[in-house]
């Protein structure tokens, strides 16, 4: 058993504009050891497809062990076209599944929250989104993602057969759902649960679950059972009726994407992955941004910050348990797009443009 570092942070860039965004949480984290003497042990190493042309790997034993023992992984993106044809065993994208399903990091969070300077750059109208605030949890280490069998192979008639499995256990569903009720309680006090109940045995024991637990244990929260399909719709029809969405690992992927562009920009939004804490009350989790690798403006210096950042955000409250800089951290973005600043991806008319490292250095003027 490998014991968690409290205060160690692993850095991992890993590729396309992932070292531009994870350079600038850096900067931050210096600056909360040098201003609030708050001992942050920093650590980087290489992941995904940069990990593979040096070691032939995405995901090397040593960098596995170096997360293990840190309370907190800053991962920037894995992947681009580069690695299209590296055989599917070795693929950036492995390294990253490795994490969540290795290190049991069952929850994932993906808060989908529009800016209110940022109103305009949804595709959606404004009233439809301004004031959005929903957070999805979506199961991160089972579904169809990691279920058996899986393959490809070829049958009797010269065809072959590609096989993935949906399979979910009772306590897989209970520990993700528990996780959505208890932020709920912290927000808005509802849960809306997606699933595919009317097709799947999966989708209709995920209902049951969380139907149980809710009964038991939640009652006080109001719970709705949503078909994913009709969910993705009522996303864009109306998503301010949701505070917290709960669902399983492949529904959660497709819907936080479709959830994050009711924000407006990619660049904004946060995520944070977390385990289960153990009898110290300890947890591994990592925090990353959701907008990927972005071959296309790599090395531009033009990639925004804000998501990874507001990443760290997330970590300082979740895995550091210090709200106050969270918030602290929260504000400083808040305050630095009210005064115009503006990476180009969420660049509007009479605002200011500003490179990368500009933006994590406006970001760092109003920390206090
Ligand atoms: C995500 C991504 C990943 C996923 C990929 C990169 C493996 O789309 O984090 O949403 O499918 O989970
Ligand atoms: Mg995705």
């Amino acid at each position: 058993m490998i014991k968690i570092k409290k205060k160690k942070i692993l850095l991992l860039p890993g590729d396309g504009i992932g070292p531009e965004v994870i350079a600038e949480v850096k900067k931050i984290i210096n600056w909360y050891n040098q201003k609030k003497n708050l001992n942050f042990e920093i650590d980087e190493d290489l992941v995904g497809g940069c990990s593979y042309d040096k070691h032939g790997t995405p995901l090397t034993d040593e960098v596995f062990y170096k997360a293990l023992e840190s309370a907190v992984i800053m991962l920037g993106a894995v992947g681009g076209p580069k690695w299209d044809t590296v055989e599917f065993a070795k693929k950036p994208e492995r390294a990253l599944l490795k994490l969540r399903k290795e290190l049991k990091l069952f929850a994932n969070l993906r808060p989908a929250i529009c800016f209110k300077q940022l109103v305009e750059a949804s595709t959606l109208k404004p009233e439809i989104v301004s004031g959005l605030n929903i957070m999805i949890v979506r199961e991160l280490t089972g579904g169809i993602y990691f279920g058996e069998p899986r393959g490809i192979k070829p049958i009797d008639n010269g065809e072959r057969r590609g096989t993935n499995t949906h399979t979910y256990t009772s306590s897989e569903i209970i520990r993700v759902a528990r996780i959505a009720f208890d932020l709920a309680k912290k927000r808005s006090n509802k849960v809306t649960s997606c699933e595919k109940s009317n097709v799947m045995e999966a989708g209709q024991l995920w209902k049951e679950e969380v139907q149980l637990l809710h009964d038991n244990e939640y009652s006080e929260v109001e719970l709705n059972h949503m078909l994913a399909d009709n969910c993705a719709m009522q996303l864009l029809r109306n998503p301010k009726q949701f505070d917290v969405i709960v669902t399983d690992n492949l529904f959660g992927d497709i819907l936080s994407d479709q959830a994050s562009m009711l924000t407006g920009s990619l660049g904004l939004l946060p995520s944070a992955s977390l385990g289960a804490k153990n009898k110290d009350g300890e947890m591994r989790a990592m925090y990353e941004p959701i907008h990927g690798s972005a071959p296309d403006i790599t090395g531009k210096g033009i990639a925004n910050p804000i998501a990874s950042i507001l990443s760290f955000a997330m970590a300082l409250k979740y895995s550091f348990n210090n709200d106050k800089e969270s918030e602290n951290l929260e504000q400083a973005v808040q305050a630095v797009l009210d005064d115009g600043f503006r990476t180009i991806d969420i660049m509007s008319k009479g605002k200011k443009e500003v490179s990368t490292s500009q933006m994590g250095d406006a970001i760092i003027s109003k920390l206090k």
